[in-house]
């Protein structure tokens, strides 16, 4: 109904000092899935995204460029809208701090707290990093840097305006008290009750005017702090005040956002803007941790980082997917990978890993071989009759039950676990076709044993595409294609078992994952087609088994202890170096300390992975792992080869 509160979901507004990169699409992409969730629920939504351009680092970097800020921001924002375009984002409108629009409810929502006395005229000294865009206080600073970031740091003496921040602590609590899904999940939640339980502090929002920036209003010698601008994106589209429909946007339904802009920002500066502004507050504000590259934050200033087109289009050369697959692969990757409470290494293998086993392994496969199989048995149409029987099977009821799990992740907002469930309706798939081995009932001439078979599994994969839809929204479209499905998909239909009808004309199989060749990859070359996986040979029966290919992808070599000592503070750990034939020594950390001592190793052959990406493991870099069994009694015992005369470097398979 006209008028109805719609569900509000905003990402952050990015800076526009550097191109999108896979982590910036990570909390897009979140938001996507979940607005695009609701919308097949038929619910009104509403995804908001865009650009945060007042920040001094733009200005900094448009200088750098050579060119105005105005016309650097106006280059840039093109590629976060280009780049939300080639995820296939949703969004239904993309806001840009610039935008008179938005200056014009800045300037309202500064001279509103102003008349309210919560904005004040004062002096501030102290530190401001240009990196973080944030102010510190001397006891957050320490050696010319942030503690918190590590950010450099820059003395600054000014006239500024403030914000009352510290009439808002004790309501805030109360309200996070009162609200328990306000703040998510809950160890963020125990840390902005800490932030705020040490003090809030009235905080600096204008700064000097040096050209760029919304002035405050009545002194244009000043330009508002970044945070208290960009903050106010939020409900700038919304229309307030004028709109009289406003309140159909707002309160937002969820803020998500990473978590380093979480608890000073989004749980503590805005929800107290609003109270100061009389206005609701959002319903949810969800932090998530961070993609790693190699242990540390990617980042635009790092430079470490890649851009989703990047990935997706090595991942096109090596697979020879469609670029549109290659997309929503990408989109599978990075929402069911992101933590909530920690964070995640990014890694292109990792990438290629789930493509292969969950997406080329898993999903095509169940896909490929019911089309096939349906084609051989059936002449590809889809059986009569078969519905009813199989509506009390073991898929139609683990769908309903998947159905629901899904339903009660996206509720809490995890679109990971979401995805997780699926999968399990997407290996029972494949499982239930190996049990009921249609292949073997044909043979024995048993018609409707097929039949039953074979409906089961094209009513399932009807509810995947389903419940595929927020996540890999070309997928699912190819999926219900294959099957002869026209319409688009709703979320309620998943609830339902037995609406493919009788009689629908399914497609030709055609692999949507062309599986990547690892090997072949170490040189890539586009892939082509895989050949079709012939229905009456069964696939592998279960997920755990691996092939030989896979296993060539471990490089076991002999390697040889050189040095061995303990790690200070980490009773189970050693530090090892060894020599694995390369020239130059490795070094490993490995958990034998309680059962080895380190003068008992140098000279000894053992074991290790040579090609296991590095890791830091209580501060000290490993570059391999050395194989090793436990005893019934917890005593470790390395893995040495039979004759000691091996040499080192020699390959183990
Ligand atoms: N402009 C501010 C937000 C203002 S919102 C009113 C900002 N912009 S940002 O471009 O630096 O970051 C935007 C989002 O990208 C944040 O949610 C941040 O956590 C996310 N990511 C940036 N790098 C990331 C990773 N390496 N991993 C995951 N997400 C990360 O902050």
């Amino acid at each position: 109904m006209p008028g109805d509160k719609t569900f509000y979901i905003t990402t952050p507004i990015y800076y526009v000092n550097g191109v999108p990169h896979v982590g910036s699409a990570t909390t897009t992409l979140l938001c996507d899935a979940l607005a695009r969730y609701h919308r097949l629920r038929g619910e009104p939504t509403f995804l908001l995204t865009g650009t945060d351009e007042h920040a001094q680092k733009v200005a900094d970097a448009a200088a750098k460029a050579g060119e105005t800020p105005q016309a650097f921001v106006d280059r840039i924002s093109q590629n976060y809208i280009e780049c939300w375009r080639f995820l296939n984002i949703s969004n239904d409108d993309f806001i840009r701090t610039s935008e008179p629009r938005h200056r014009r409810v800045v300037a309202e929502v500064f001279r509103r707290l102003q008349d309210s006395g919560d904005i004040y005229a004062g002096q501030y000294e102290g530190w401001y990093s240009v990196a973080d865009e944030t102010f510190f206080r001397d006891s957050e600073v320490a050696d010319g840097r942030a503690i918190e970031t590590g950010a450099v740091v820059e003395r600054v003496t000014e006239e500024v305006y403030y914000f009352r921040l510290s009439a808002y602590g004790d309501r805030l609590l109360q309200h996070i008290q009162d609200n328990p899904n306000f703040l998510q999940p809950d160890t963020r939640r125990n840390e902005v009750i800490a932030f705020i339980k040490e003090g809030l502090r009235d905080l600096a929002i204008s700064r000097r005017n040096t050209g760029w920036g919304i002035p405050v209003p009545e002194d244009p010698s000043q330009v508002v702090y970044v945070w208290f601008d960009a903050l106010i994106n939020y409900l700038t589209v919304t229309g307030w005040p004028e709109n009289p429909d406003w309140e159909v946007l707002w309160p937002a339904d969820v803020h998500l956002v990473g978590k380093e802009i979480y608890t000073r920002f989004h749980a503590t500066l805005w929800p107290a803007m609003l109270m100061g502004l009389g206005l609701g507050l959002p319903g949810t504000v969800l932090g998530h941790g961070w993609w790693l590259i190699e242990g540390e934050k990617g980042s635009k200033s790092k430079g470490n980082i890649p851009t989703p087109q990047d990935v997706a289009a090595d991942l096109a050369a090596r697979s020879g997917a469609s670029p549109e697959v290659c997309v929503d692969a990408l989109r599978y990757y990075l929402i069911r990978g992101i933590s909530f409470t920690g964070d995640a290494e990014f890694s292109a293998a990792a990438l290629v890993d789930r493509y292969n086993y969950e997406l080329a392994n898993d999903l095509g496969n169940l896909l490929h071989r019911t089309l096939n199989m349906l084609k051989q048995y059936a002449g590809g149409t889809v059986p009569g009759g078969a519905a009813a029987r199989t509506a009390d099977g073991a898929l139609a009821f683990l769908s309903r039950e998947v159905t629901q799990d899904a339903e009660r992740a996206m509720t809490a907002l995890d679109p990971a676990g979401a995805l997780s469930v699926l999968w399990k309706l997407v290996g029972a798939g494949n499982k239930e076709i190996d049990t009921q081995a249609p292949w073997k009932r044909h043979k024995a001439g048993d018609t409707e044993g097929v039949a039953d078979a074979l409906y089961a599994a094209l009513e399932t994969l009807r509810i995947i595409s389903v419940l595929l839809a927020p996540f890999l929204p070309h997928v699912a479209g190819r999926v219900r294609e294959q099957l002869g499905l026209t319409d688009a998909p709703r979320w309620a239909d998943a609830a339902q078992w037995g609406l493919l009808p009788a009689g629908t004309k399914t497609q030709e199989a055609q692999p949507i994952f062309p599986r990547i060749d690892i090997k072949r990859n170490a040189n890539p070359l586009p892939a082509k087609e895989p050949a079709v996986t012939e229905p009456a040979a069964p696939a592998a029966p279960t997920a755990d088994l691996i092939t030989i290919d896979e296993f060539a992808r471990v490089q076991l070599r002999v390697a040889e202890i050189k040095t061995a000592e303990r790690i200070e503070k980490a009773k189970k750990l050693l530090r090892l170096t060894v020599d694995v034939g390369e020239g130059t020594d490795r070094q490993l950390v490995a958990g034998i300390a309680e059962s080895y001592a380190p003068e008992d190793l140098p000279g000894r052959k053992i074991v290790v992975v040579a090609n296991l990406q590095p890791a830091t493991i209580r501060g000290v870099e490993s570059q391999g792992m050395l194989l090793a069994a436990t005893d019934a009694d917890g005593r470790i015992i390395l893995m040495t080869p039979e004759r000691l005369d091996i040499a080192p470097g020699a390959k183990v398979k």
